[in-house]
């Protein structure tokens, strides 16, 4: 049985407790819900990959109240975490440096670094400050299946398997964090795109910040980076996806869909599409916005891919979005490419 707790005092003392008891307690963040631990508890963090059925190659990103936190946990911190922090926390940026001795090896995957995030969604931090530690969430959800972007997704997928879930409402960015690693000076890897773009890094930074590498089909070789030898597996070719097959549409080449549709076909669109299309093309049709404005896009990506799921179309056709400048365009990308591969 998984209790809901209420937004507020009583329900971050009441979350704070579990976790200071070893337990699990899903928490709102302003990208998806996280499932918290006490990261420096291994025995709290192993519920985490138990519960999510999470390899034990993935490690955990550990969340802080601000940048001293991460102090006592990462031994080097670069002035570019510093300029970082200070232009984009709290918000939804996950730094990785080298990690202290005392960030259990089951957080980082065996890996000599940490991911180090802080959150800027109130509840969050209410209940970091009630619980007065540094706290492991990575995405409340099974494994490889579609994020979480409000407490009745994390009840769908996770229910009576975790105590509490605190409902903060809807996620604001409904996109997980953009991931930048700090490990090699003077060349910052983006590791994941989301809310805060490549332009943004590179501006605040003053050098260029490359690029994730586009997935291939083979999972294998996508979670290597061969040039650091870093592991991602974040970076899956396949993940965020539903049970339902995706089939992409809508890329520079192909302005129009050629995809056969049938009248069991589900749409997934950007914005609301043309009367002309809508009486063209069978299928049922959805749209992530009226207008195709991103931040409302990515807002209602995930719950938008767990309602045609639910509805177990043939296919979920969805349109990606043209390249624009903004870091969401290409995080929304991400996430829908994954979603279909196979
Ligand atoms: O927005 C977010 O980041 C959400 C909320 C809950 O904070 N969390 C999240 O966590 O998306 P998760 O576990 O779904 O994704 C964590 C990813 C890993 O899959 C991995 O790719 C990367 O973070 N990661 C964590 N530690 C790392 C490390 N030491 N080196 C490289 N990548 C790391
Ligand atoms: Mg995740």
């Amino acid at each position: 049985m998984t209790t809901t707790l209420t937004a507020g005092p009583a329900g971050a003392t009441r979350a704070a407790t579990l976790l200071r008891s070893g337990e699990l307690v899903a928490l709102p963040t302003e990208t998806v819900y996280g499932l918290a631990a006490d990261a420096l508890s291994v025995e709290a963090c192993e519920k985490i990959f138990a519960v999510k059925a999470r390899p034990l190659i993935d490690p955990l990103i550990v969340h802080v109240l601000g940048l001293p936190d991460i102090e006592k946990l990462c031994s080097d911190i670069p002035t570019e975490a510093a300029a970082l922090a200070k232009a984009f926390w709290p918000g939804p940026l996950t730094l990785v440096l080298p990690k202290r001795s005392n960030v259990p090896d089951l957080v980082t995957a065996g890996k000599p670094s940490v991911a180090v995030r802080c959150p800027a969604h109130p509840v969050f931090r209410e209940v970091l400050a009630a619980f007065g530690g540094p706290l492991a969430a990575p995405s409340a959800n099974p494994f490889g299946y579609i994020s979480p972007t409000n407490a009745e997704h994390v009840l769908d997928s996770l229910g009576g398997r975790l105590p509490a879930v605190l409902d903060g409402g809807p996620c604001t960015h409904g996109l997980e964090s953009t991931i930048l690693s700090l490990l090699e000076r003077g060349r910052p890897v983006m590791l994941r795109p989301g809310p805060i773009g490549q332009a943004e890094l590179s501006s605040v930074l003053g050098i260029p910040v490359s690029a994730p590498k586009p997935h291939s089909e083979n999972p294998i070789s996508d979670s290597q980076d061969e040039s650091t030898g870093e592991l991602a597996p974040g970076m899956l070719a396949r993940h965020y996806s539903p049970r339902t097959p995706v089939v992409l549409f809508g890329g520079q080449n192909e302005p129009r869909p050629m995809l056969y549709p049938s009248p069991a076909d589900a749409w997934l669109w950007q914005a609301r599409p043309t009367e002309a299309a809508l009486a063209e093309l069978v299928g049922d049709h959805f749209w992530l916005s009226e207008d195709g404005d991103a931040a409302s896009c990515a807002r209602n990506l995930f719950a938008l891919l767990r309602k045609l799921d639910a509805r177990q179309p043939s296919r979920i056709l969805a349109q990606v979005r043209p390249q624009g400048t903004g870091g969401l365009d290409a995080a929304i990308n991400d996430r829908l490419r994954r979603a279909a591969a196979r």
